[in-house]
């Protein structure tokens, strides 16, 4: 099989995260951080480690402001409602996925609103237009740093100093009682192939999985929590920290980790972020654009082809997001399947970036590439896909 759907969980994992794992379960696994012999302790300090390796990843001084979480959909989860109170306003934009606007909508229900601001035909978000719709009870801004339909890169390092302007004018405004304005970061399709520096993103809060670009294992995610950023909890419970007081610590990461945390997989997390680390994301990102090339070369001269999102590859992340004229996006994937081709088709839980891009109504094939692929590899999607077309 030729592996092409990194955009949904990446594959496969280093082998150096296959071994810790493996050493985590065979030889040592205790519950970390709840008692004090020798195996709680061992997996205490690996966690700690892959929480270390991530804050180092993410340019964040301290570990302790890096969360452990079960996906990025969990993390956007209390970034999002551990922000928010009723009255308040958030602006987001069209390109993000259901894991942002779900949350969104189902706030409305508790008075907050929200205003999306829309992408361009090709996913591009105009940083203006988000400057425009924020009011003076905006509290919160959240924007994707790239689609995961079109794979189209969003402004966010400016949309962040934009927060910050904001920011210093409501404080130097010196009118009682204004509103905290956060800025929220979705780097689930941009984190290992993107710099997601959490100062150079000017970013609050930075959500992630961990086994997409960070190619670690399923069900893991992060969330850095900018130091004073304080949310609310959205579960209380056992943390192995101040057990007889019965109110949740205030302390970092306890105060958002309660229950015992998938130690085995967050090692095996560290393991892959040092992979990452060490290959680099600016040539993990060079590889991938010659990936993207090849493939756009093949699919956009082909007849009966229709590739969305931005012309230059330089603007997007590693995908390629395309339909067959007439033809089912669901049957084409099935059909690329039986080619030993796997890719993701259908709407890719981001109905409004469809709407943004003109595929609301047929969804589209999503071809998504990671660091082990080759140009053989997409010469031979690119020859799956005409043989498709040709309906041979
Ligand atoms: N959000 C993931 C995707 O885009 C699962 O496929």
């Amino acid at each position: 099989m030729i592996y092409l759907d990194n955009a949904a969980t990446s594959f496969p994992k280093p082998k150096s995260c296959l071994r810790a794992m493996e050493d985590c379960m065979a030889h040592y696994c205790g519950n970390p951080g709840r008692s004090g012999h020798a195996m709680s302790m061992k997996t205490g300090e690996k966690v700690y480690e892959a929480r270390a390796s991530a804050a180092r990843f993410l340019g964040a001084g301290d570990p302790a402001s890096v969360i452990f979480t079960f996906n990025a959909t969990d993390s956007l989860n209390l970034a999002i409602k551990g922000s928010l109170k009723p009255g308040d306003h958030v602006v987001t934009t069209s390109m993000e996925h259901n894991s942002v606007l779900r949350p969104l909508k189902a706030l409305e229900a508790q008075g907050i609103g929200t205003t999306v601001v829309y992408g361009d035909s090709q996913g591009r978000v105009d940083p203006e237009n988000v400057r425009k719709a924020i009011r003076p009870e905006t509290a919160l801004v959240i924007c994707t740093h790239a689609s995961n339909v079109t794979g189209t890169i969003l402004p966010v390092e400016q949309i962040g100093r934009m927060v910050q302007e904001v920011r210093t004018e409501r404080i130097g405004s010196r009118v009682e009682g204004v509103k905290e304005l956060r800025f929220l970061v979705d780097a689930s399709q941009s984190a290992g192939a993107l710099d997601v520096n959490v100062e150079a993103l000017g970013a609050d809060l930075v959500a992630m999985p961990g086994h997409k670009g960070l190619l670690g294992p399923l069900g893991t995610g992060l969330l850095y929590v900018k130091p004073g950023c304080h949310l609310a909890t959205l579960k209380e419970g056992g943390t192995g920290t101040t057990s007889r007081d019965l109110r949740q610590p205030e302390e970092l990461p306890e105060r958002y980790e309660s229950g015992t945390v998938n130690a085995p997989a967050l090692i095996g997390l560290g393991a892959s972020i040092e992979v990452v680390r060490s290959l680099g994301w600016e040539r993990i990102r060079a590889h991938e654009m010659r990936l993207v090339r090849r493939l756009e070369e093949g699919l956009r001269n082909m007849d009966q082809v229709v590739v969305y999102g931005p012309d230059h590859p330089e603007e997007k992340m590693g995908l390629v997001a395309f339909n067959i004229r007439n033809r089912d996006c669901e049957e084409v994937g099935e059909e690329l399947n039986k080619y030993g081709i796997a890719v993701r088709a259908g709407f890719h839980c981001a109905g409004l970036a469809h709407k943004t891009i003109g595929t609301a109504d047929t969804g589209c094939v999503r071809i998504s590439v990671g660091p082990s692929n080759t140009l053989r590899e997409m010469d031979a999607a690119v020859e799956a896909i005409r043989r498709v077309v040709k309906g041979r």
